[in-house]
């Protein structure tokens, strides 16, 4: 077995990890992976396989990717591409990680064009969110992830967005007690969907993306970096919540109030043009012809999927919006 990890969360976790796993008996290599989005390149990808090689790894060997979800999207498409294929479990070690990357078997890379665009589907024989790697994580990589399971409950279950909602300052500072909750119901809730559509064909799985039409376009436009994604996903969130109302029917009271919740997350300030931020969903992956594609909410945890969203009305909201946080 290859076990797969970073800097940081190999300093945190790797060392009693390997440990667990010699304890089993199993035979077990490290291989670490540069941190954060420069995992998610040729270079680190091909290095974790020539490492692999030099070790006399074969196609009977197994990886296990200890990570946030940098870590386990470029370690598992390792593992979907090393000799055609070999199993690979998930260890995610970011909030982020436990309610979305880290499951669902999409595996990817960032391609200087933009991110995720080469990638495969490779199912993670097994994923193990273990709750007490997230005790170190920062304020803010805690909120990232938590936007994520916010997702889930405005356009899957309303009752987890009712459970964030009374316990968000416990959540925030990571409690364990509600954040247990909080992996376990937002990780089941994608597990539900993925099992519905694995591989993105019947439309069911495109629903997890309430919120990342505007998110990946604000990310887009500020250079990766400045925002988290969960950041970027809670304003696109927003923008979506505002389209709701008017193309979705949405009921305004639901509006409000899912709103007035998300508007009290922190967001870094950033200044982007309007104009940049539009151009950036006409070039989004999902686009058909330069119309991009919105999941909206025709009420709570009621998701539709549209292209025919008028474009003064997503000039409106992503302008609003920006100039909120500027
Ligand atoms: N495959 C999917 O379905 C899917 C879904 C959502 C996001 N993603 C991808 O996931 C990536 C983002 O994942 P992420 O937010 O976990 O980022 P990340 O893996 O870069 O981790 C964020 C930071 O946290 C640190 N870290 C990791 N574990 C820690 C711990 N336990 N305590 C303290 N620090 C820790 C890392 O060193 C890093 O600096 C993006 O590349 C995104 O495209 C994939
Ligand atoms: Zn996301």
């Amino acid at each position: 077995m290859v076990l797969v990890s970073e800097p940081v969360a190999w300093r945190l976790y790797g060392p009693k990890t390997l440990a667990a796993l010699r304890r089993s008996g199993l035979r077990v290599e490290r291989h670490l992976m540069p941190r954060g989005e420069k995992a998610k390149t040729w270079q680190a990808v091909s290095g974790l396989m020539r490492d692999m090689l030099r070790l006399g790894l074969g196609r009977d060997c197994t990886l296990a990717a200890l990570g946030g979800g940098s870590v386990t999207d470029a370690a598992g498409f390792a593992a979907a591409i090393y000799m055609r294929g070999i199993p690979w479990f998930s260890l995610p070690t970011t909030l982020m990680g436990q309610v979305d990357a880290g499951i669902g078997g999409k595996t990817a890379l960032d391609l200087p064009e933009g991110k995720n665009l080469a990638g495969a589907f490779h199912q993670p024989t097994a994923v193990v969110c273990d709750t007490d790697f997230l005790g170190s994580l920062s304020p803010r990589e805690r909120i990232s992830g938590l936007a994520e399971a916010i997702k889930c409950g405005l356009a899957f279950e309303p009752a987890l967005l009712d459970f964030i909602q009374n316990n968000w300052n416990a959540l925030r500072v990571g409690a364990p007690g509600p954040t247990e909750r909080v992996v376990s119901r937002a990780a089941a809730c994608k597990m539900r969907i993925v099992a519905k559509d694995e591989r993105e064909t019947t439309g069911e799985r495109e629903l997890l993306n309430f919120g990342h039409t505007v998110g990946h376009a604000l990310e887009a436009t500020a250079g990766f970096g400045p925002l988290r994604h969960g950041e970027a996903v809670v304003l696109g969130m927003r923008a979506a919540l505002w389209l709701s109302r008017r193309h979705a029917g949405l009921p305004e009271p639901q509006a409000a109030r899912a709103d007035g919740f998300l508007g009290t997350i922190p967001i870094p300030r950033l200044d982007l043009p309007v104009s940049a931020v539009l151009s950036a969903l006409q070039r989004d992956k999902k686009a058909r012809k330069g119309k991009p594609r919105f999941v909206l909410l025709r009420g709570l945890g009621r998701p539709m999927v549209t292209a025919e969203v008028p474009e003064r009305s997503v000039r409106v909201a992503v302008g609003s919006l920006l100039e909120e946080i500027r």
